[in-house]
């Protein structure tokens, strides 16, 4: 488990320990799925990044001002892929670690979530 995974217990609306998100296969290389967990009164939103036969997974809420990052439906890196892009005021996070490296939150990090992968499927740990 990283540093800054979340600990999705304590998130109400977070999906459990053991959901399966998606094959990975659902999943176009280079982009991103979004999930909705929870309720209107408590939502949770994540997306799962695809690179290959990777994922990573992080709630889809900017440290800078809790905003989702993305504007269009599964597209969160900048050109190159390497950074996800928060489209309101720019901030640049790695893809591996969800630490910022530009902008306004520069230092802080996207809260990531645990997942595997498990038989082709996307699973929460
Ligand atoms: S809300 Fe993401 S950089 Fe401001």
């Amino acid at each position: 488990m990283a540093e800054f995974d979340i600990y999705l217990k304590e998130i109400a609306g977070a999906p459990p320990k053991g959901t399966v998100l998606c094959r990975l296969r659902d999943i176009e290389d280079g982009r991103a799925r979004e999930f909705t967990f929870g309720d209107a009164k408590a939502p949770f939103y994540m997306f799962v990044q695809r690179r290959g036969a990777q994922v990573f997974a992080y709630e889809n809420a900017c440290p800078h001002m809790y905003a989702p990052l993305n504007l269009k439906e599964g597209v969160f890196t900048e050109k190159s892929g390497r950074y996800f892009l928060c489209n309101f005021h720019g901030a640049l996070f790695e893809v591996e670690t969800g630490k910022c490296v530009a902008a306004p939150c520069a230092g802080r990090s996207l809260r990531s979530v645990a997942v595997t992968l498990e038989g082709g499927n996307v699973v929460v740990l």
